[in-house]
This record gives C-alpha cells, sequence and structure tokens, in this order.
C-alpha cells in the first residue's frame, strides 16, 4: 500500500481565542501543513465555538489548507456557507447525517473535499459504501467536544481496519484527539497520515514554541512511518 505524506494539522480549538487571526498565522509560520478547524453547536457535542463568519475572517491570515471538523447536528443546510467562507474540507459526522451519501455528495458538489468522522464507539461498516465519495476519513480518538483530553487506545486498531478497507484510494485517513510525542507514533504505524494536534501545539500559548511543538509531532510520527 502507499504511504500518503504526513500533516500535522493544528486544531485552533486550543488557541488563544482572543487573538485568533494571530494565532492562525503563528501556526501557519511555525510549519502547520493544515489548520483543523473544530466547528461545535452545543447540541452534537456539549460545546459551542464558531462558525462559517470567524472561519470567513481567518481565511486571510493563511494560505495552508482549511479543514472544517463539523461537529454539528445538522450540517446539510451550511454547506455552502463553509465553502465560502474558506473551508477546503468539510467533514461531517457519521452520527448525525441521515442520508451520509447524499451529505457527501453535496459536498464535493459545493467543490470542496468530502470528508467522514466517525467518534470512538462508531463501527466502520456505515462508510464500507461511501468510499468512492471520500476524499478524508476522521477518527476521534477522544470523545468529541473539548481539547486536552486524553488518547483512547482502542481506536488504534480501528485505524488498522479502516487503512486497509481504503487500500490505495485517494483518501486520508485523519486522527484527531489526545495526539502527542508520544501517540503520534502509534496511529501512524497504524495508517493515519494527517494528525490534529491542539494542546500539544499551542500549548502555553506562546507562539515562539510552536514550531517545535509542531515539530516534534512530525519527527515522532515520521518514525513510525513505513
Ligand atoms: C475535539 C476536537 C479536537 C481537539 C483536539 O472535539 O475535534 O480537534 O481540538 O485537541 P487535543 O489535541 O488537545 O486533544
Ligand atoms: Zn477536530
Amino acid at each position: 500500500m502507499t504511504t500518503r505524506p504526513l500533516r500535522i494539522a493544528p486544531s485552533i480549538l486550543s488557541a488563544d481565542f482572543s487573538r485568533l487571526g494571530d494565532e492562525v498565522a503563528a501556526i501557519d509560520a511555525a510549519g502547520a501543513d493544515w489548520v483543523h478547524l473544530d466547528v461545535m453547536d452545543g447540541d452534537f457535542v456539549p460545546n459551542i465555538t464558531f462558525g462559517p463568519p470567524v472561519i470567513r475572517d481567518l481565511r486571510s491570515r493563511s494560505s495552508k489548507c482549511f479543514d472544517a471538523h463539523l461537529m454539528i447536528s445538522t450540517p446539510d443546510p451550511y454547506i455552502n456557507d463553509f465553502k465560502s467562507a474558506g473551508a477546503e474540507i468539510i467533514t461531517v459526522h457519521a452520527e448525525v447525517t441521515k442520508h451520509l451519501d447524499r451529505s457527501l455528495a453535496a459536498i464535493r458538489d459545493a467543490g470542496v473535499k468530502a470528508g467522514v468522522a466517525l467518534n470512538p464507539h462508531t463501527p466502520v461498516d456505515g462508510i464500507a459504501h461511501v468510499l468512492d465519495r471520500l476524499d478524508l476519513i476522521l477518527l476521534m480518538t477522544v470523545n468529541p467536544g473539548f481539547g486536552g483530553q486524553k488518547f483512547i487506545d482502542a481506536v488504534v486498531p480501528k485505524i488498522a481496519v479502516v487503512k486497509a478497507m481504503v487500500g490505495d484510494r485517494d483518501i486520508d485517513i485523519e486522527v484527531d484527539g489526545g495526539i502527542t510525542v508520544e501517540t503520534a507514533p502509534k496511529v501512524v504505524a497504524a495508517g493515519a497520515n494527517v494528525l490534529v494536534a491542539g494542546s500539544a501545539v499551542f500549548g502555553d500559548r506562546n507562539p515562539d514554541h510552536y514550531a517545535e511543538n509542531i515539530a516534534a509531532i512530525r519527527a515522532a510520527a515520521l518514525s513510525a512511518q513505513s
């Protein structure tokens, strides 16, 4: 099987929201490959963050790929708003979409890449028949809603199952939650190639440290990439 390029995607959920534009510019300069945008609605997850207007204003602060992770109960009506705001990948949760095939087709019809996210407990079977609609599969390695949670080891074998299911298709496998220099090698060895990291990148929120934090995760991940 082919080895896909490794991408480090800092999650701005752990950034200082009072200076969010500067934080996005800082991770861009520090070597982030993608900018991970955690959108929460207070319904699907017990937390509320931001939506398209904030993403639109952040767009000018980085040319890196804007990776929108929608933790919202009704994503379909907002797909075009996220696209217009500048999202280049839109990921919806399999647990909320009544018609996953239709939602993924709508995302691609909008001209952006389509992703599906699975919570730690969600079986992978539900995505077996939409692989040709997908550009990205996001496996949650914590329960969604908050940064800084402990990595759930039980998801590691699931990554390997998804990797085998994907085969040589042009699909990224992203992991999200509890990614650190300690857990990065495990997820990469299992087949993940996009690593979301919030607290491990933003840490003490000192922009002078972001480059070394990203580099450390990247080095740990590359050490495990076959
Ligand atoms: C959780 C979010 C994650 C989160 C990761 O619901 O989807 O992107 O920000 O944060 P860390 O890396 O701190 O676990
Ligand atoms: Zn996320």
